[in-house]
């Protein structure tokens, strides 16, 4: 069996806020945001949800694999930022596609939330439960934020992002350009996960739900934003993310040098760099998004994705890491053979 991604899309919200613009409203400036973090403008929604962003990332996704969505048997939608408790984004996805056959559901991982979606596509996909899954990472995290904390409010942005993942079984597939996607059995694909959570240390980034409100206690509702020790993140970013990828990397049976590119969640320059020292990579094989899109949490693994599988940088047989961390604190890992 070869799981493979066989389509990428992403969705970014149409308005463009640049640091100078948010340091109008902002106590902040351009030499701040871009020298501690990379980040130069990020896209914030005005008319657009999380849940329609996640629909245009998944068309693109599914025109880019060539297939139709009564083809997908299963979507999974990673998002903290969702547009209702229920329903979830991924039952969202399935009407706003058609998508009839498909089963559906969300998974909060935070910032590692798009690689722990890919692997528990990649369980439903490997046991022949189903064959074909859209993965998506999706946020409108400007709602969650603090607009008066400028240590938080300047380093996320908005987006989704999607990935087609197909089970093959030694079978040929046309696609409608008329080229075909020949497979082998036992090669390529996704080749390793890697995955851990420490939820000990979960409060160093948090945004709390709804209190307790009932008959027997009264907590009306009040909104809560995102708190983070950015500090303590850091250091748990750059001990924790070369780790996993090491560890996935051996479980691939491969090593740093066979990666043609490490594509890791933006959350912030230095982290990367920090990540490619540690792993005496090139940094210029880490491609960087957040320069324009911020911090997206669980959608800027796809979003990146995309970005270099558009610019038509990967290639049959490129092997690729891809990596998240975040929020729960939750870490993961894969390998990839594209
Ligand atoms: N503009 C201007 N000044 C600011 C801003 C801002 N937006 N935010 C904070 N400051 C000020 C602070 O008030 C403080 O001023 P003071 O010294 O007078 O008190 C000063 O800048 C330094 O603040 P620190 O919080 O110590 O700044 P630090 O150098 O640690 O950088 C940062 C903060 C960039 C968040 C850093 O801690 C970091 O990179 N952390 C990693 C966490 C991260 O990337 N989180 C993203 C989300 S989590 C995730 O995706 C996994």
């Amino acid at each position: 069996m070869v799981i493979r991604i066989i389509g990428t899309g992403s969705s970014l919200p149409q308005q463009v806020v640049t640091n100078d613009g948010l340091a109008e409203a902002v106590d902040t400036s351009d030499e701040w945001i871009f020298s501690r973090t990379g980040i130069r403008e990020r896209h914030l929604v005005k008319e657009e949800t999380t849940a329609s962003m996640s629909v245009e990332a998944a068309e693109r996704a599914l025109i880019n694999a060539g297939i139709g969505a009564e083809e997908v048997d299963l979507i999974i939608v990673a998002t903290i930022t969702g547009d209702y408790l229920t329903p979830s984004t991924a039952c969202e996805v399935q009407a706003g596609l058609g998508a009839r056959r498909a089963v559906a559901f969300d998974i909060n991982a935070a910032c590692s939330g798009f690689l722990f979606a890919l692997h528990t596509a990649y369980a439903y996909l490997e046991t022949g439960v189903y064959r074909t899954a859209l993965v998506l990472g999706a946020e409108t995290l400007s709602k969650i934020m603090d607009w008066e904390d400028r240590s938080t409010c300047v380093l996320f942005g908005d987006g989704a992002g999607a990935a087609v993942v197909r089970a093959f079984n030694g079978e040929t597939r046309i696609r409608d350009d008329g080229s075909q996607w020949l497979e082998e059995k036992g090669k390529g694909g996704l080749l390793a996960f890697e995955q851990g959570s420490d939820g000990a240390r979960g409060k160093v980034l948090s945004c709390k739900g709804r209190e307790n409100n009932n008959l027997l206690v009264r907590n009306p509702f009040t909104p809560s934003y995102v708190k983070m020790d950015g500090q303590e993140v850091y250091k748990f970013a750059v001990s924790t993310v070369p780790a996993s990828i090491q560890r996935v990397l051996e479980k691939a049976g491969m090593e740093a040098g066979d990666m043609k590119y490490f594509v890791l969640h933006q959350a912030n320059i230095r982290i990367i760099q920090s990540v490619a020292k540690r792993l005496k990579a090139d940094e210029g094989k880490f491609p960087v998004s957040l320069d324009h899109c911020g911090n997206v949490s669980a959608a800027s693994v796809p979003i990146l994705l995309d970005e270099i599988n558009k610019k038509g940088m990967l290639e049959r047989g490129d092997k690729i890491v891809m990596a998240g961390f975040g929020g729960g604190l939750t870490w993961a890992s894969a390998v990839l053979e594209w």
